[in-house]
This record gives structure tokens, sequence and C-alpha cells, in this order.
């Protein structure tokens, strides 16, 4: 078996910047590595999204929202991950159920542990083998996006503003509930210090879970 890590965090912590750049280093060191995101390319995955996206669709419950990503969510990891696993792959997953439990569960008041549940019958108790958080403060984490979006601070009405809070209060809670699984990266640092810190994670997992780089093989 291989290596399930999810990196988690708030919009603008980085964490699709980190994952590129692992998963880069990790290839070069002849790991088996694969990074996806969902719906990953996945059909049925990716047909789920589009009703959860569609604009049209202003009349969905948040509860069938939060049922539909579970299900596309489900797709994915039979699909894609559970195989890549099989063949001893180290998978490198930027969001997974957290991130429903941060946004539907805490950010939208659902419910942590009532999302949890149905997302517990989705993956069937897969839960991610460690899960990364890139911790960031919240108004550390709206300039990023804000920067990147090429807007002012002060564009970000306040609805965002709030949401965006949440979301980081969200975060807060997971990682003293699922101390065991998370593993937390002070993502207020340069790129290359957040890419450090998460490689090494990584990298003393994969010792733990015993997988070998291919020069260890030969
Ligand atoms: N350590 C860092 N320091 C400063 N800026 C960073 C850092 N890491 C990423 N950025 C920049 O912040 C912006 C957001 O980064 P990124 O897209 O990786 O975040 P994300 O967590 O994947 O966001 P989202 O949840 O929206 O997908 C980008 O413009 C990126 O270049
Ligand atoms: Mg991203």
């Amino acid at each position: 078996m291989g290596l399930f890590i999810t990196i988690e965090g708030a919009e603008g912590s980085g964490k699709t910047t980190v994952c590129k750049k692992v998963t880069d280093k990790l290839n070069q060191e002849g790991y088996k590595v694969l990074y996806t995101r969902e719906p990953g390319g996945v059909k049925i995955a990716e047909q789920i999204r589009d009703i959860i996206l569609d604009v049209k669709n202003t009349e969905l419950d948040a509860r069938s929202e939060a049922l539909l990503y579970a299900a596309s969510r489900r797709q994915h990891l039979v699909e894609k991950i559970e195989p890549a696993l099989k063949e001893g792959y180290i998978i490198i997953c930027d969001r997974f159920i957290d991130s429903s439990l941060a946004y539907q569960g805490y950010a939208r008041g659902i419910g942590i542990d009532e999302v949890y549940e149905i997302n517990m019958f989705a993956i069937n108790h897969r839960l991610p083998d460690a899960t990364i958080l890139l911790d960031i403060p919240p108004e550390e984490g709206l300039k990023r996006i804000n920067k990147h979006r090429g807007f002012e601070m002060n564009r970000l009405d306040l609805e965002q503003l709030s949401f965006h809070l949440k979301v980081h209060e969200g975060y807060e809670i997971l990682k003293k509930k699922y101390a065991n699984r998370f593993v937390i990266v002070d993502a207020n640092q340069t790129p290359e210090k957040v890419f450090n810190a998460v490689y090494d994670i990584i990298i003393k997992k994969c010792k733990e879970y015993q997988l070998c780089n291919n020069s260890k093989n030969i």
C-alpha cells in the first residue's frame, strides 16, 4: 500500500503551490507520486460537481450539497486514489474530507459531526494517513487572495470576509479534534520554508510506511 496525504487550509494558504513543488521533488527523487484534487478528472465525479457548481441550481439545499460533495469524493477515491494506493503510489491530494468539514460543516453551519458522518459512509473509513494543515492567519490568506486576483484589500465584501474567518475557525477546531491525523505547518513563511516543512513531513511518513524510492530499491 502507498501513502495517502491530504493538504488542507483556507483559500490562499498556499496548498496548490506547495503540492506541485512537493510532487515534482518526490518524482525527481524517484518516488511513485500522484498529485490530485477533487473531482480529479473522474467523469462521474465531474458530473456531480457540475450539479453543485451550476449557478442555475439556486434551490440546491445545503445538505444536498454536502451529500453531492461526498458522492463526488467517493467516486474520485474509488476510481483514482485507491487503485494508485494499491500500486504503491504516494498520493498528494489538494483538499479532501476536512474541506467539507470546515466549509459545509462549520462555516455553512450544517455541523462538523453531521458532515463527518456522511463522509465516513462515502469514504468507507479510508481517512488520509496524514493531513497537512497549512496554517495561516486569516488576514494574511486574504492578502494573498486579493493580490492574486489583483484586488485591493477593501474590495472584499463583508460576507466574504466573515466566511473566510469562519473557515479559519473551522480548521482551528479540526486541528484539535483530529490531532492524531493532523500535522500543522506554519504557512506564513516563504514558499521555500513551507515546501521544506511539508517535504520533511512526507519523507518521515514514507519511512514510517516503509516506502522507498527507486534508487533505494536497486
Ligand atoms: N508561502 C507563500 N508566501 C507568499 N505567497 C504565497 C506563498 N505560497 C503561495 N503564495 C501565493 O499565494 C497565492 C495563493 O496560493 P495557492 O493558490 O497555492 O493557494 P491555495 O491554498 O491553493 O488556494 P485555494 O484554496 O484558493 O486553491 C498565489 O498567488 C501564490 O503564488
Ligand atoms: Mg489551490
